[in-house]
């Protein structure tokens, strides 16, 4: 299990010594949530903050875009090679065409699906994407409780994959605590993103291991 900490939970007035915190503490990647005021009611940070990121770590980013106008927030942030880079399915009319766009300029190409949008728009797509990021929360906040109705997407989805013989990640965002994490490694998660139950920890490295189920 792969464990990402949403920085969005970070405290914004010591990012850097909150950023290094979480990479020592055992983060395999960064969460960066990009919210434009549109697709989501929040406004988060753009790419000179994530530069500034990139200088104090060599941790992976997943770069989680909540916009509107997708391809141009991609082509934005293609420039700083995340290890991803994920848009909404519900904000994208031509998911194929971009996902074939961003893996080009070497990048790994993820869809999100809000917590109401079924599995079977992951049909046709599935072999064009190196990830699928399932919210178990309404994005546009740090610190929202869980929907549990994640865990038939994930099954169904783990379903959809193995079928097509795929390559993809399941990774998971939104309430992801230390209760749910091992329900979620057995439904098929790959990936989970927390925020408030890591930074809100007294120890980010024992919250970090329980969330990687190891004790
Ligand atoms: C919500 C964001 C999440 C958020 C998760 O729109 O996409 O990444 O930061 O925060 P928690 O873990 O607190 O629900
Ligand atoms: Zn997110």
């Amino acid at each position: 299990m792969y464990v990402a900490p949403s920085l969005l939970s970070a405290n914004f007035l010591k990012l850097e010594e909150d950023v290094k915190a979480v990479c020592e503490a055992g983060a395999d990647l960064l969460h960066i949530d990009v919210m434009d005021g549109h697709f989501v009611p929040n406004l988060t940070f753009g790419p000179c903050v994530i530069k500034n990121i990139q200088k104090i770590s060599n941790t992976p980013l997943d770069v989680h875009l909540m916009v509107q106008n997708v391809s141009s927030f991609v082509d934005m942030f293609l420039p700083l090679k995340p290890k991803f880079i994920s848009f909404h399915i519900e904000a994208e009319n031509h998911p194929i065409r971009l996902c074939e766009h961003i893996k080009k300029q070497g990048v790994n190409a993820g869809i999100v699906l809000n917590p109401h949008t079924p599995i079977s728009m992951m049909k046709h797509l599935i072999d064009y994407v190196d990830l699928v990021l399932l919210m178990s929360v309404n994005p546009g906040f740090g610190g929202q409780e869980f929907l549990p109705l994640v865990y038939e997407k994930i099954s169904e989805l783990r379903e959809l994959i193995d079928k097509k013989n795929a390559k993809v990640f399941i990774e998971v965002d939104g309430g992801v605590n230390g209760l749910n994490a091992s329900n979620l490694e057995e439904a098929g998660a790959d990936i989970l993103v927390a925020g408030s139950y890591i930074f809100s920890s007294k120890d980010y490295k024992t919250a970090i291991s329980s969330l990687k189920l190891e004790f």
